[in-house]
């Protein structure tokens, strides 16, 4: 009998759950959209909002905003730091339809150059507004694979299941017992949807409370304890068009600088000047180019932000090892915690006076917590005086350690104890919990209090953010120079100020190949600055996986070593030959292409779009690269796949190759694929990793790549233009060129963007063009001197003429009859001439 009563009881609830009561009534269109009525009828009960007004919004031709908010009580809205306003705009030929469903309430967009539905407020599914529990179900009914919604550790495309969105201090599966895909350090509610066909379109969640994510196979649902319905829609069709579109809204990344693509090394537990300085030495005595040092909490003092240990890192010897570095055009990069520590010292009793911290009820002042300092408290970064202090702090910082980029961490914000240490937790007993464990856990009370009447309930997951946007204005607005900011919080629209890396992962094969869809979602999300902790974080990492680590991370646009305290030593000299070596190689093949990266994190900044990317998003229809191949392999640009090695012990790849010409990147020989273009290619532990050439590309490869110890000195090196022909003998690439400093560089146009074409007219003659599509950039002495050769792939014969404007530039030249590579050495020739190859 008692069961009977609960099964009843169960289902009622259920039936609550799925029925939308909604009804939509005033519909009014403009020329911009529409605004309705939305209401529940009756008299319903708390929780239920029930007087919403709808208000859908035509953005762009390709973008759709919908937002259903209270029409009664204002409600907690995302603040314009995520996305900065623009004034509303008469869209001529918008890309979709809409259609609002009157009772029950509906809403569907359609896609108008196929009619397919790519939003689905379903009027027969599940709708909820109740005040801390809203539910919104995009129900598409067709086969779609869902990418995104971050961050998290795992597959590519998302299985389906439940994934949290709320910024946590936790390192992923494996990290104390969670499952894979569980909600990690950031907040990205952005998500690309394919179908079977290739087709895609996205959807963003303007939403910034926590919030569980239900992906099936035909639809996905947003169930968040707070704030309003402000949803984004994105027509697509390709998933490179969704990606620029979200990027046309949430901001094109930051311009970084462009030592910022050289090889970083970090680790935790360089206890004093003389071991950061033992790293630094190795790589020179081992001829391993090094561009950035770092540095860990080791050099403060008690682990006090903006403090500087003088017994352990002496003031006058640290700033002559930066000198040192400076003086090689190297970087230095320090970290920074998120909370400052409540002890007796300058920047907490500024912060105090200043009165910047996050309250509580406990301690109006500064809410409590504790982290690698002890009892720490945390900035409120809504106070106006926030971005002063914060900016007074780093300057004080900088006097005394001549920093160039900084390294924003623990900023979830992270606390060792859940809520406010000692003191009872708040928000722990909500109608329905994100993740179903306590949201407090880990991070600060959620009843803390922010400037304004803010409630941490609401502002936790964009405090990551705000710490590396008031960082990054740092560089920009204090010092005038482009930021170099990596954080390990973020939310969406970080990356028009900042960058990331993806957090404490572990020595493992499996968290290496887990890292590639990490790179892959943090270029959708506008943050294509981004890479794993290379050879692992936590544990032991071993000489296999940290040199097939090299070879993968390497090319990672954020490429940087990183251990933690108690692990073995794993620079690249200190795990024997193969891995020395391995490391040295991967490094030099990164800058080898170090002008195709700096012209790939260029174009993005210009236009949006990704730098590291599945290989589906150059081929959209083709099946085999939206699962079983989504993450063994990767694009870096349009020009290049890369089939790295993921599991221990293998000495080769199975390597699918899409529909196209390739050519090995290193010696330019091209691949013959059978009829399933699948193969096996050799990947030798000791050795390099696979890279392949897409015919169509020309790469300006940086000539004294073999040689270099920094980026710095490839800015002086001259180009081999690498051609790799299609199957019309066509190509074309690019190379931007500026003072790879300044922050107004796009704005004020002061760059140069090289386009290179050529074309095979006749089996004996091809005409190679430069041209300049903004020639703008006056190049330093010396800088940029030139192309030296050009080495065509798939060519037919051999080179017999090199002209400009008729006149010979061509000193020798080969021709490889076998594998079709020919090559001329050029004489005397710039960049911007325009030359004829015959
Ligand atoms: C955090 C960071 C890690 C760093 C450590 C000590 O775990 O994620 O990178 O080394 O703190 O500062």
């Amino acid at each position: 009998m008692v069961t009977k009563i609960l099964i009843i009881f169960s289902l009622c609830l259920l039936g609550v759950l799925s029925q939308n009561s909604y009804v939509a009534s005033n519909i009014q269109w403009s020329n911009n959209g529409l605004t309705a009525t939305v209401n529940y009828p009756g008299n319903p009960a708390q929780p239920v909002v029930a007087n919403l007004l709808l208000n859908v919004t035509f953005e762009t031709p390709q973008r759709i905003r919908f937002k259903l908010t209270d029409s009664t009580t204002a409600r907690w809205e995302v603040p314009d730091i995520v996305i900065p306003p623009s004034a509303p705009v008469t869209i001529k030929q918008a890309q979709y339809t809409v259609k609002v469903n009157s009772s029950p309430f509906g809403l569907t967009i359609t896609r108008n150059s196929n009619g397919q539905v790519i939003f689905n407020l379903d009027p027969t599914q599940v709708f909820q507004y109740n005040n801390q529990d809203i539910i919104l179900l995009n129900n598409l009914n067709y086969a779609t694979n869902f990418y995104g919604i971050g961050e998290r550790v795992t597959n590519f495309p998302i299985l389906p299941g439940v994934y949290t969105i709320f910024s946590r201090d936790a390192a992923g599966p494996y990290d104390d017992g969670q499952p894979p895909g569980s909600n990690m350090y950031s907040n990205q509610p952005f998500y690309l949807a394919l179908d079977s066909e290739g087709n895609s379109h996205g959807g963003f969640f303007l939403n910034s409370n926590a919030m569980d994510v239900f992906i099936t196979s035909t639809s996905i649902k947003f169930r968040t304890v707070g704030g309003v319905i402000d949803f984004f829609v994105f027509v697509g069709p390709d998933p490179e068009d969704v990606i620029t579109q979200y990027h046309q809204l949430v901001g094109n990344p930051v311009l970084i600088p462009y030592w910022g693509l050289g090889w970083n090394h970090c680790r935790w537990g360089y206890n004093n000047l003389t071991a950061l300085q033992w790293a630094y030495n190795g790589y020179i005595s081992n001829n391993i180019p090094i561009d950035i040092m770092w540095t860990d909490i080791d050099y403060m003092i008690g682990y006090q932000d903006f403090t500087l240990d003088p017994t352990r890192y002496p003031y006058d010897e640290f700033q002559d090892f930066i000198d040192t570095l400076h003086e090689a055009g190297r970087r230095f990069v320090p970290i920074t915690d998120a909370a400052i520590a409540q002890t007796n010292y300058f920047a907490y009793n500024t912060g105090l006076t200043q009165n910047v911290y996050i309250g509580s009820a406990n301690h109006p002042g500064a809410l409590v917590g504790q982290v690698w300092p002890g009892n720490a408290v945390y900035i409120d970064w809504f106070h106006p005086n926030a971005t002063g202090y914060w900016h007074s702090m780093m300057s004080q910082l900088r006097q005394v350690m001549e920093f160039d980029g900084f390294w924003c961490d623990m900023n979830e914000p992270s606390n060792f104890c859940n809520g406010e240490c000692g003191y009872p937790e708040h928000y722990n007993n909500l109608p329905y919990t994100p993740g179903q464990t306590d949201l407090n856990t880990k991070t600060i009370d959620l009843a803390g209090t922010h400037y304004g009447g803010l409630i941490e309930y609401n502002v936790h997951s964009l405090y990551g953010m705000h710490m590396a946007i008031n960082s990054a204005s740092f560089f920009t607005d204090v010092l005038n120079t482009r930021p170099f900011v990596i954080t390990r919080s973020s939310f969406a629209g970080l990356g028009r100020s900042a960058s990331k890396w993806l957090g404490d992962n572990f020595s493992q094969f499996n968290w290496m190949a887990y890292s590639i869809p990490g790179v892959f979602n943090f270029n959708m999300f506008g943050i294509p600055l981004i890479g794993a902790d290379i050879c692992g974080f936590n544990d032991d990492t071993t000489p296999e996986l940290c040199s097939r680590w090299f070879q993968l991370g390497t090319l990672y646009p954020f490429a940087r070593q990183h251990n933690t305290k108690e692990a073995i030593s794993q620079e690249p000299w200190m795990m024997g030959p193969t891995l020395l070596e391995t490391a040295t190689w991967a490094i030099r093949v990164r800058y080898s292409l170090i002008n195709y990266y700096y012209y790939l994190m260029f174009s993005v900044s210009l236009n949006g779009g990704v730098v590291f990317k599945p290989a589906f998003f150059e081929y959209p229809g083709d099946a085999n690269l939206q699962d079983v191949h989504s993450s063994d392999n990767f694009m870096v640009g349009s020009a290049l796949i890369v089939h790295p090695v993921l599991t221990q012990g293998a000495t080769n790849v199975t390597a699918y190759f899409p529909s196209d010409l390739w050519y090995n990147w290193y010696n330019g020989l091209p691949i013959s694929l059978p009829y399933n273009r699948t193969i096996v290619l050799n990947a030798p532990l000791r050795g390099l990793v696979n890279i392949h050439m897409r015919g169509g590309y020309i790469i300006p490869r940086a000539d004294d790549h073999p040689t270099a110890m920094t980026i710095q000195e490839l800015r002086y090196s001259t180009i081999t233009l690498v051609v790799a022909l299609d199957a019309e003998g066509v190509a074309s690439g690019g190379l931007a060129l500026d003072d790879g400093l300044s922050v107004n560089t796009i704005s004020s146009g002061n760059y140069t963007l090289m386009t290179y074409m050529y074309k095979q007219v006749s089996s004996k003659q091809g005409i190679l063009s430069f041209t300049s599509s903004n020639h703008k950039y006056t190049k330093a002495a010396g800088e940029y001197p030139g192309v030296s050769n050009v080495v065509i792939y798939g060519c037919q014969s051999q080179i017999s003429a090199v002209t400009v404007n008729g006149v010979s530039v061509m000193d020798n030249q080969q021709f490889d009859g076998t594998g079709n590579v020919c090559s001329a050495e050029i004489v005397g020739v710039h960049p911007d001439d325009i030359t004829q190859l015959n």
